[in-house]
């Protein structure tokens, strides 16, 4: 079956889901400056959502009808929630559903979600089942292993021997999480394993790759189909930007106006509090005379007014 996957260009971008930090807003300043060819929602707790409905999720499916192509994102251990799940992701007009298989969290890990999907395989394969059952096509995020890096072969053939759209390969284990360098070093063996277990599903590979070009460099190097960037929008929000180019002070703040302009805008239905918007300002206010000193003052702010007073004073 042909999907928006199969649309895509080669290679193709993709920003990675980043929880508390690619909703929609977030989501919709990105597109603003330099959009990726494919976005993802933070990670989503399918169990929570069938026992507690919306307010157990938090705002983390809101979208807008325009955010095209989108993947829910989603996580838990229980199949028939899955399936509920993903059929309302359709329902809301998501383009793809995608397995968290690679968080580290504690308690994700506890209840079987997340990277504790490696430790199940069997589970992996029936949480997957069910959310094909939404009619979406499915793709999986994971990591090389849980607790040592030669667990890759036999995890990632049985992942691909599910007949997922997807897989983008986090390249380093559950308890690596992010402090060794990712295993670059492996992916000709296992874009090997891809090319003869599922030749149909794509390869997106994540894990310090900070920009387009090292991205295209990879992907010459590698011959992988997609290239998914996290980290990378937090050091350049034009991180995706095909040209890139230094930009100037004003077109940073003007993305943070953006940014709250639209945290106004959608308050409401993600219910964030304003506190949650702090973390973003080093993505803007940097690289200048005097950008520490306007941060540790913006970290100071009760509302958005007195974030736009503030950096009214150095446009
Ligand atoms: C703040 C933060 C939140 C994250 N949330 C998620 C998530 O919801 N789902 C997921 O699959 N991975 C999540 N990750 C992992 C990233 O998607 C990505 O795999 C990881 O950061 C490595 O890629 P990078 O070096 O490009 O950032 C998160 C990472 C960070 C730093």
């Amino acid at each position: 079956m042909t999907n928006f996957w199969h649309n895509l260009p080669r290679p193709f971008f993709a920003l990675a889901p980043l929880e508390a930090v690619t909703d929609v807003v977030f989501r919709h300043v990105v597109a603003a400056a330099a959009p990726p060819d494919l976005f993802f929602t933070e990670f989503t707790n399918a169990t929570g959502w069938v026992h507690a409905g919306d307010k157990a999720i938090g705002g983390r499916l809101v979208k807008t009808s325009d955010e095209h192509p989108i993947i829910a994102q989603l996580w838990g251990a229980d199949a028939d929630a899955m399936e509920k799940m993903a059929m309302h992701c359709a329902e809301l007009g998501y383009d793809g559903i995608d397995i968290n298989m690679g968080c580290p969290d504690a308690s994700a890990v506890k209840s079987g979600g997340g990277a504790g999907m490696i430790l199940n395989p069997e589970n992996a394969a029936a949480i997957i089942a069910a959310a094909k059952k939404s009619g979406l096509p499915v793709s999986a995020k994971t990591r090389l292993g849980y607790s040592r890096v030669d667990e890759w072969p036999q995890w990632l053939e049985h992942l691909l021997r599910q007949d997922i759209v997807n897989l983008t390969i986090h390249l380093r284990t559950k308890k690596e999480m992010s402090k060794v360098p990712a295993h670059f070093e492996l992916i000709p063996k296992i874009k090997k394993m891809r090319d003869e277990v599922a030749p149909n599903t794509l390869l997106t590979i994540n894990g310090d790759i900070n920009n387009r070009t090292h991205g295209l460099e990879l992907v010459q190097r590698y011959g992988v189909d997609g290239i998914m960037i996290g980290r990378g929008v937090f050091l350049n929000p034009y991180t995706f930007e095909e040209n890139p180019r230094e930009h100037t002070r004003k077109e940073m703040l003007d993305l943070l106006r953006l940014q709250l302009e639209l945290y106004e805008k959608y308050a409401d239905q993600t219910g964030r509090p304003f506190d949650t918007l702090k973390r973003f300002f080093k993505i803007y206010i940097r690289d200048f005379e005097g950008a520490a000193e306007l941060r540790d003052k913006l970290m100071h702010t009760k509302d958005t007014d007195e974030v736009r007073a503030l950096i009214a004073r150095v446009d």
